[in-house]
């Protein structure tokens, strides 16, 4: 049986890979750190399959051991602080943890390594956050980087260290770029789960309004579902690489809220939206649009869930999670 370790178990794409590679026959470890986290019990309900690990991504002698007690085929880095919003305000904390736990995790792989005829192959998730203020369009592999926050520079460490790793050492590492990837299981500090969670909680009478920042910025919204399947296939090809995952799509934050309030049938969303300064961040990424060209030419991957049926679905969800938790 193949094990899979995942780092980040926890959050929408730790769920979403761990669904996955059960369903494809693997023994799946998920890495949880602190005592007595109150997302064990969560985990342990919804994905009874997955054997919790403790570790942090801060620690580097807690990833030896986890490494040493799970010998896992393959390791999926997902752990990081991932708002970006949030890396502005606590910027060591993200450099840490997003860029310093690459370090420590690859570090680990190394020191571990796995059998010799069947060495550790890694998973490193990037993003386009690292693309920031674009030097082209659409981004490649090969645009240059310009981060435009604390979490888009450590996710540079993290992919550089990643490449490094590769030349160095002759580790089975990738670095998957993903662009925006979105679903019912986005946290609610997210734009796209925000819009969608609040619209349906406005539409029951939870709520009166909406506050966001931002709505001319334009991202390359996909379905986590689908990104997942992307990282998977990075680690059976016959080389490492890496690869930039999106839609090749760009919309604006106001057209996923035009598209939201009309699902949700609040008509014109400029009736229900305010706008407040502290939603705004101190250095913006504007325009995010990927080409994907290479992960379908080599990997075979193509992105199967379009924006509107993306927004369908995590109205549709809201919907029905809001009016549920009404009647509780
Ligand atoms: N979160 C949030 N909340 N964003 C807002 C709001 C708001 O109230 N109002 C406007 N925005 C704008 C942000 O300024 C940003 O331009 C855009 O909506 C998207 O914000 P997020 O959904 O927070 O995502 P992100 O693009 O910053 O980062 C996400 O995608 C990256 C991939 O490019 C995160 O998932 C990162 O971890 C990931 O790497």
């Amino acid at each position: 049986m193949p094990t899979a370790f995942i780092t980040g178990i926890t959050g929408q794409d730790g769920r979403h890979l761990a669904e996955f590679l059960h369903g494809k026959g693997y023994k799946v470890y998920g890495m949880m750190k602190g005592q007595h986290n109150p997302r064990a019990e969560m985990i342990r309900e919804e994905f009874p399959f997955i054997e919790i690990v403790p570790g942090d991504l801060t620690d580097l002698s807690s990833l030896v051991a986890a490494l040493e007690q799970t010998q896992p085929d393959e390791v999926y880095n997902l752990g990081a602080i991932s708002f970006v919003a949030m890396s502005f305000n606590q910027a060591e904390l993200t450099a840490n943890v997003t860029g310093l736990g690459v370090l420590r995790m690859l570090e680990a792989v190394r020191m571990v390594g796995g059998a010799t005829n069947n060495p550790i192959r890694f998973y490193q998730a990037s993003s386009s956050e690292m693309f920031g203020k674009v030097r082209e369009v659409p981004q490649t592999e090969m645009t240059p980087f310009h981060p435009r926050s604390p979490y888009g520079v450590a996710k540079v460490f993290g992919h550089h260290l990643t490449v490094n790793y590769r030349e160095s050492y002759g580790l089975f590492a990738c670095s998957g770029i993903l662009f925006n990837h979105e679903g019912p299981r986005r946290g609610l500090e997210f734009v796209t789960r925000k819009i969608t969670n609040t619209a349906a909680r406005i539409k029951l009478g939870i709520e009166k309004e909406l506050v966001l920042g931002n709505i001319d910025a334009k991202r390359d919204w996909g379905f986590a579902g689908d990104y997942v399947k992307a990282m998977w296939l990075m680690l059976q090809q016959r080389e490492p690489d890496d690869y930039v995952i999106a839609t090749g799509e760009t919309h604006s934050v106001e057209e996923f809220l035009t598209l939201t309030f009309d699902k949700v049938g609040l008509g014109d969303w400029r009736a229900h939206v305010r706008q407040d300064p502290k939603f705004f961040r101190p250095a913006e990424v504007d325009l995010l649009i990927g080409d994907p060209s290479k992960a379908k030419n080599q990997l075979g991957w193509v992105p199967e869930v379009s924006f509107e049926q993306l927004v369908g679905m995590m109205v549709e969800h809201d919907l029905r999670y809001e009016s549920d938790r009404l009647k509780r």
